[in-house]
């Protein structure tokens, strides 16, 4: 397979930040990624497995094999009255199998169209948004092991989903390469409707039974109202994760600040990072070439032609910030190479 040296990243990262691969190859089919494997060169240099580039920020040149799997396809696997099994290729774009599945009329994905980034990293940090994770809908991850070049499926159960999170991230991090992911998909209807601005929406619009159809555009528009469109502004979407705070933690805070905004997570409590972060005043302000969305402070954003370096300053300066105001750490969502 072709393996290209010293290639631009800008075209792939979200952000656009003009970095510079050594080596880099496209894995346009399950072969390909065979024969990278059986060539061993992912053993011998540093590698970095990129998708849609959405969640990644480079600080410098990368010395190493950049691996961007493009291969595609949407296939329903099996189908019964209630459900479809539903396999794309890990280098299908999030968005489009969103839509495709939608627009077909199966629920699950509704509310996650308009993620930008590829199929195969959405298991990775396990992508949400309005009220559903992309492990709602997972049933298997299909994956080759690096070391060994051995296929294996890994079952919803075995991915060990948290927030943003799995066992590709944590165990397996850097030693499996996705290539293809199963969806089950319904098809009746299951809706999560309670994000207040979705239920405001569909309510606005007169729907009290939506189709996947109905919610997937609301959930459009309301992506349009909060985050920058990615192909007008470059970003990695949220730059940071919700903290996690325990009760006892969440009482000290409101205690100070009875207005913090805060959801239920299982035992504990998230806190909304863009409040902690607008509260700090950061939201709207910049730091060299990169800005706080003024419509969304988790979203850190590129004014035009801003480093990796500048993105990590504004990132530091935010956390420190949070940190000395409410004693909470944030921990980026974005990955920095
Ligand atoms: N808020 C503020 N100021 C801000 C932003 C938010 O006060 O500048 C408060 C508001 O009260 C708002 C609440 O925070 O109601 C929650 O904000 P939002 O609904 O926008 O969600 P989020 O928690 O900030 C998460 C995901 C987003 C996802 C939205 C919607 C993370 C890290 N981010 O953001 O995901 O679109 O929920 O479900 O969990 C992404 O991962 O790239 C991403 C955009």
């Amino acid at each position: 397979m072709d393996i290209k040296e010293n290639i631009s990243l800008k075209a792939y990262n979200t952000f656009g930040i003009d970095v510079c691969a050594s080596k880099y190859a496209e894995v346009s089919s399950e072969e390909d990624l065979q024969h990278l494997l059986a060539d061993g060169i992912l053993k011998e240099c540093p590698f970095v497995i990129l998708g849609g580039g959405s969640n990644i920020v480079f600080v410098k040149d990368f010395d190493g094999i950049v691996v961007h799997p493009t291969n595609k396809g949407i296939n329903i696997i099996s189908e019964n009255d209630n459900e479809a099994v539903v396999e794309a290729a890990a280098g299908e774009t999030w968005s489009n199998l969103a839509w495709t599945m939608t627009r077909q009329g199966y629920y699950g994905l509704e509310n996650l169209v308009e993620i930008p980034g590829c199929v195969g990293a959405a298991p990775i940090q396990n992508v949400g948004a309005y009220g559903r994770e992309a492990k709602d809908v997972i049933k298997y991850v299909v994956a080759y092991e690096i070391a060994t070049g051995t296929k294996k499926t890994f079952t919803n159960k075995e991915c060990r989903f948290g927030y943003r999170n799995s066992i590709f991230k944590n165990e397996l991090k850097d030693q499996y390469i996705v290539i293809a992911v199963g969806f089950a998909l319904s098809k009746t209807m299951e809706v999560t409707t309670n994000y207040s601005a979705l239920t405001s929406m569909l309510c606005d619009r007169n729907i009290t039974s939506p189709t996947p159809l109905q919610i997937a555009e609301c959930i459009a528009d309301i992506r349009r109202q909060k985050l920058p469109d990615p192909k007008e502004i470059g970003s990695a979407g949220s730059f940071f994760k919700n903290p996690i705070v325990t009760h006892s933690q969440l009482e000290i805070l409101k205690a100070t600040y009875p207005n913090i905004v805060c959801y239920p997570s299982g035992e504990h409590y998230k806190l909304a990072a863009g409040w902690l972060i607008e509260q700090c005043g950061w939201k709207g302000r910049s730091l060299g070439k990169v800005g706080v969305y003024d419509k969304q402070a988790l979203v850190l954003f590129n004014k035009g032609g801003c480093t990796g370096t500048e993105v990590v300053n504004i990132a530091n300066a935010i956390v420190a910030d949070v940190e000395s105001k409410f004693g909470v750490q944030l921990e980026k969502e974005a990955i920095i190479i």
